[in-house]
């Protein structure tokens, strides 16, 4: 949510800071601002509702403010309306103290009655201002800066990336984060900020991961890093594998268009990471054997898409490796009272790896003292750096909000993870658990072959355009896709769809099927095509309009069915990798043919930092 970037170098600022934040727009935002440092040491802010784009010709991409340091800003607003007013860069009464947040103060109204009392004023509704003031107040308070900050960070509460620009010290900006993602990058062309990696990776590999609670100053000469004692502290730099290319469109018309596209290369590198011929190698996860035989039970948490993927990993991991397995959505197991032995492996599942309902589930279980694993997308994340191990899935960035090749990756992730513990508690046979590794790394060409077939995909969408309602209904594996194909459906085409267990559709819900409602069955679990199939005619009987998904394999359909699209077939525990890669084109075209902004949906953010 909300992009950052900062920028101090030889270079003029403005421009770098705007390119930067363009890179950010996939995070979500409803208003941007820049702030300069020029040349005198005064700092000039801009700002504007809407699009970047607004800020960019009001500024003529920048070009218009002189100053060779510079931090910018992308809000999505918590704390007051979209408005010029309420967007960042705020700052103090008289421009001396300049600063962009992404995240939440928490405790922002005690913090602003405690201003008030003192004298401050407020302009804004936003907690950010609150913020801005509050490091001036200590400011004036010990005329130090990295004392201000430390001295800021011990009295708010909520999270926050926070980058400030002071008038007395030009060319400096200093910066501060916890639990909201913030990157540093250095080159001997100037010192970087930004929420996110793309924003800076043209200009550099080498990035800092920031922990909670450190200070960074950055400046021509280079970044330095503090503790909130403000005692100097050594980091080094990872070197980012991944190009700038890869955080490009490359000629496709959208993100999630390329994205989708990209899934069979994705899986390729996440099976063939952890599977070199016949061997899994799970190693790096530093889970030792004792230890996984050793646990009696699964929990899996994470939010959106990721918790998906858990509910198709729950039935995976009872079924291989007949363990016990819960799935909660992060925002409500973080708030629970979960009943724990203390022997469950409890698996956060996040691309972003910022997800803050997810972090605090984390947290929450860290606490509790039960171990951890996370299945995360983006290196140096928070969540993966606090949990106990991390499986990095190989999807490379992700930028479209609407996630597939991330999710298509943590699904491999989790394939691997039950195969692993099948094999180490002996509940699959040698054979079998053969054939499963042999199946995963054919997954890629199926994939490959389901994208050939986009046009009758495409051609569907264009007659389906209009559909107000969307059922997506199977059982099993099957009800695990449909609750994504659902969500995808939702959250680009803007179109009202439920996903149902289909035995449970008759106690209630059907009551919603009319005339030509769209019924989509997944049918890829052989055992449970039939009963599916007769919930479906059920809905058919009431007038409804019905698509079936099916494995190539599957047959029973009844011919009356309006549609059938066919995948190839896989071992039924992987069929969400095939069967989730057409529902996501299904979703695009209807997003596109509706005209809708694909990758960057109303409302929404790519990663979801605010509770
Ligand atoms: C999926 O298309 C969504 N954009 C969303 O549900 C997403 O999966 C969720 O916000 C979790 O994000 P994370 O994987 O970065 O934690
Ligand atoms: N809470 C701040 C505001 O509403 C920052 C929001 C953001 O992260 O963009 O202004």
């Amino acid at each position: 949510m909300c992009g950052i970037v900062g920028y101090t170098g030889g270079r003029q600022a403005a421009p770098i800071v705007l390119d930067g934040l363009t890179k950010l727009e996939y995070r979500g935002y409803d208003s941007a601002g820049v702030a300069i440092s020029g040349d005198g040491g005064d700092i000039d802010i801009v700002k504007a509702k809407g699009k970047l784009k607004v800020l960019c010709d009001l500024t003529d991409g920048g070009k218009k403010l002189n100053g060779l340091c510079g931090i910018g800003h992308t809000r999505w607003a918590t704390h007051g309306e979209p408005s010029q007013n309420n967007a960042h860069p705020h700052c103090n009464d008289d421009k001396t103290i300049v600063a962009v947040h992404n995240g939440i103060i928490e405790n922002y109204t005690q913090l602003k009655a405690k201003l008030i009392r003192r004298g401050y004023t407020f302009y804004s509704e936003t907690d950010t201002e609150v913020a801005t003031k509050l490091v001036d107040y200590y400011y004036r308070k010990y005329n130090e800066p990295l004392k201000a900050i430390s001295e800021f960070a011990l009295h708010v509460r909520g999270s926050y990336a926070l980058a400030v620009l002071f008038k007395d010290f030009p060319g400096e900006i200093f910066a501060i984060r916890k639990d909201s993602p913030m990157v540093i990058g250095y080159t001997d062309g100037g010192a970087f900020l930004a929420s996110d990696v793309p924003a800076i990776l043209k200009y550099t590999r080498n990035i800092y991961y920031t922990d909670n609670h450190e200070i960074v100053l950055l400046s021509k000469e280079g970044v330095a890093f503090y503790n909130l004692d403000r005692e100097e502290i050594s980091k080094s730099a990872t070197v980012i594998s991944w190009d700038a290319e890869a955080a490009e469109k490359g000629g496709w018309e959208h993100f999630m268009l390329k994205e989708i596209h990209e899934q069979p290369d994705v899986v390729a590198n996440t099976v063939n990471y952890f599977l070199h011929g016949d061997n899994l190698d799970l190693s790096e996860l530093h889970l030792s054997d004792d230890y996984l035989k050793e646990i009696d039970r699964i929990v899996i948490t994470g939010c959106g898409s990721a918790y998906h993927v858990g509910v198709v990993a729950q039935y995976v991991f009872e079924d291989l490796a007949r363990l016990p397995v819960t799935v909660e959505i992060a925002s409500e197991f973080r708030y629970r009272n979960p009943v724990l032995t203390g022997r469950e492996l409890v698996i956060v599942i996040s691309q972003s790896g910022e997800t803050a309902d997810s972090l605090a589930a984390l947290r929450e279980m860290k606490a509790r003292g039960v171990k951890t694993l996370a299945v995360v997308n983006v290196l140096g994340s928070s969540i993966a750096r606090e949990a106990d191990s991390v499986l990095y899935t190989k999807a490379g960035p992700e930028i479209s909000v609407a996630t597939t090749k991330a999710y298509s990756s943590q699904l491999i992730a989790m394939y691997l993870v039950a195969l692993k513990l099948a094999k180490l508690r002996g509940t699959i046979s040698e054979e079998y658990f053969s054939t499963l590794k042999k199946e995963l790394t054919l997954l890629p060409e199926k994939i490959k072959t389901v994208l050939e077939n986009k046009s009758v995909i495409q051609k569907f969408a264009s007659e389906m355009v209009d559909k107000e309602d969307v059922f997506f209904i199977g059982r099993g594996i099957d009800y695990a896709t449909c609750i994504e194909s659902s969500l995808k459906l939702k959250e680009i085409s803007y179109i009202h769809s439920e996903a149902y267990a289909a035995g449970e559709l008759k106690h209630g819900t059907i009551s919603l099927i009319e005339n030509g409602t769209l019924v989509f069955g997944i049918l890829t679990q052989k055992a449970l095509v039939e009963k599916t199939v007769s919930n479906l005619v059920e809905t058919a009987s009431r007038g409804a309009y019905i698509a079936v998904l099916a494995d190539e394999n599957v047959d029973g359909i009844p011919v009356k069915f309006d549609k059938v699209f066919r995948i190839p077939h896989t071992d039924g525990h992987f069929s969400a990798s095939l069967a989730v890669i057409s529902m996501q084109l299904f979703s695009y075209y209807l997003s596109v043919l509706r005209g809708n902004d694909v990758d960057k949906p109303r409302n929404l953010a790519k990663s979801v930092t605010v509770e």
